[in-house]
């Protein structure tokens, strides 16, 4: 079929003129506001102070019972009434995406050195649970693919956290995966590298991302539209110096998460604060001091 858009032909100009004029009027009426995100849908509505925080189990909850970054773990999780998994990715030397937080090996298995120097076969022979307690002894290193296929049965949603940096290489397989499970609209992609997070913005655009960032320094809006983000996870140190930047963050239609957040002392300052959500090892602590009305 031939097109004629490259010839414009006369009946097709008062359509562009209009579309210019709007163009126009956007610009004017954006201009103000062009580097404002305003995308955070997957949060539902920003929150006020006093409203209850949702809850993301951090790298699967893994303080509330079973060992970090595995499947026992998420499955507590899942459990909990935790809106959120967050959990960590790395790719094996051979390129399959493994949820782990260490570079190395050496602290949640029994096996030694750097994640990425090591095939799949080898990693997924080795015990990731037995650090943790004997009772888990025989639990594996899981790939994204088993997260993926737990969640996708429940209404839960997961932050996925790339540690390190990545290439749109690297990301391709990650946001296929997520798309296959048809997860793209319960996946968050997070991270500290905002390059990396730029690099999923091409790669797998509808996967939202949220940027990790010790403190806020400058204008949230133009540090989220590095890689388009849609909210920033930022730490309990620097919003207990800098309350205020809840609502700068809120201000440039960002949601903001808080993390790691284990006590409930914390958890009383963060609800009070109005951020949207918290960071816990401990989701299912979380759980029974919510059911006590003390949240
Ligand atoms: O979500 C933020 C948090 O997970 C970053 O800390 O080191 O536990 O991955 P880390
Ligand atoms: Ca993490």
């Amino acid at each position: 079929m031939t097109t004629h858009w490259h010839h414009s032909p006369t009946h097709y100009r008062p359509l562009a003129a209009a579309l210019a004029v709007l163009g126009l009027v956007l610009v004017v009426v954006l201009s103000p506001d062009a580097v404002r995100v305003e995308a955070v849908n997957i949060f539902g509505t920003l929150h006020a102070p006093g409203e209850l925080s949702f809850v993301a189990g951090h790298r699967g909850g893994g303080k509330d019972g079973a060992p970090e970054n595995t499947v026992p773990a998420f499955e507590l999780s899942l459990q909990s009434d935790a809106d959120f998994i967050e959990t960590d990715l790395q790719l094996t030397s051979d390129g399959v995406p493994v949820l782990m937080h260490d570079f190395t090996l050496d602290r949640t298995t029994d096996g030694a050195g750097p994640v990425w120097a090591s095939t799949w076969a080898q990693v997924s022979r080795l015990d990731a649970g037995s650090w943790f307690d004997p009772a888990f002894a025989g639990t594996r290193v899981p790939r994204l693919d088993d997260l993926l296929d737990i969640v996708r049965p429940t209404a839960k949603r997961v932050i996925l956290e790339l540690k390190g940096s990545w290439n749109d290489e690297q990301l391709g397989p990650v946001v296929d995966e997520i798309r296959s499970h048809g997860l793209a609209d319960r996946v968050m992609i997070a991270g500290f590298d905002v390059r990396s997070l730029a690099a999923a913005q091409r790669v797998g655009p509808e996967v939202q991302r949220v940027i990790i960032i010790h403190d806020v320094v400058g204008d949230p809006a133009v540090l989220a539209a590095t890689c388009g983000a849609v909210a920033i996870v930022t730490s309990k140190a620097f919003l207990r110096a800098d309350p205020g930047a809840v609502e700068r963050i809120h201000d440039a239609g960002l949601g903001v998460m808080i993390y790691t957040l284990n006590s409930s002392k914390t958890w009383s300052e963060a609800i009070a604060l109005g951020v949207d959500g918290i960071i816990t090892d401990k989701p299912l602590e979380l759980d029974r001091w919510l059911a006590t009305g003390a949240g």
